[in-house]
């Protein structure tokens, strides 16, 4: 498990509208790596492309290569779903299926890509999973009751389970803790921080303070002006970026002159 990811040259587009331009970049397996930048920059576009969720609005594309331990995700005989699989989003807010048991919800990635579980091995997989997204202690007792009666900090480890569930080599998080209060918050950040052990883990993060916690390598995104698309300004390892930045616009934006 875990993997690298190479980006080159990927141009992004909605139709004719350009919104991201010639991000090149590397990812090292076993890391965690932000991408911060004001809103409106790409973040989630970019971010997306990495399992090829972008496509699936009308009239999106991308240009250029996205390689996944070498193998290009957008060559021509790779399947989008099967790059899903090795590739899994923990979204903004968290997304449990409100009428679905808490186990059954780990579980519907995995049904959905239609294996069949005896229902002991997927008892065991619920349990790991749970386990793995520091869930288990809280709801080992009500695995039957719906998900939707966690709290939200609850579901958003559930969502992340469920993510887990299917082994994916990579997992992309756009601003998991968004909609979550502080402690929940530092629930994700720790359990981000374990799940590195395992995944090549991709964040998106409008906290600044996050971005310096949780991750290796942050890379810094920004437009020049509203229409024009984003760029990769600088992409370093957290410390220099947060310490010591080359570039102007990096500096500005961390130090909370924009943005
Ligand atoms: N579904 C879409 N269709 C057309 N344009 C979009 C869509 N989603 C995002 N955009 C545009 O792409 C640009 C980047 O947006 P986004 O990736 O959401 O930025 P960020 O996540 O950094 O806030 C913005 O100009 C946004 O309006
Ligand atoms: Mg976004």
């Amino acid at each position: 498990m875990s993997k690298r990811i190479d980006v080159k040259d990927l141009d992004i587009f909605y139709g004719n509208f350009q919104a991201v331009k010639g991000v090149s970049m590397s990812i090292e397996p076993r890391s965690v790596t932000a991408f911060i930048g004001p809103s409106g920059c790409g973040k989630s576009t970019f971010l997306r492309t990495l399992n090829r969720m972008h496509e699936v609005i009308p009239g999106a594309r991308v240009e250029g290569e996205v390689l996944i331990d070498g193998q290009n995700l957008y060559g021509k005989d790779v399947d989008p779903v099967d790059v899903r699989r090795q590739v899994g989003m923990v979204f903004q807010r968290p997304n449990p299926f409100p009428t679905m048991s808490i186990k059954e919800n780990v579980l519907a990635g995995v049904r959905l890509n239609s294996k069949r579980l005896s229902s002991k091995a997927g008892d065991e997989l619920a349990e790991k999973a749970l386990r793995g997204a520091n869930l288990w202690n809280e709801v080992k007792d009500r695995l039957d009751k719906p998900g939707s009666g966690l709290s939200g900090g609850q579901q958003q480890r559930l969502c992340i389970a469920r993510a887990i569930a299917i082994q994916p080599e990579v997992i992309l998080m756009d601003e998991p803790c968004s909609a979550l209060d502080p402690i929940s918050t530092l629930a994700i950040e720790d359990l981000i921080n374990d799940l590195k052990t395992d995944y090549t883990v991709v964040i998106v993060t409008h906290n600044m303070q996050q971005a310096a916690r949780v991750s290796d390598k942050t890379g810094f995104f920004n437009l020049e002006a509203t229409g024009k698309p984003g760029e990769l300004v600088e992409y370093d390892t957290t410390q220099t970026i947060f310490n010591n930045p080359a570039k102007k616009a990096t500096e500005d934006y961390i130090s909370g002159r924009f943005g």
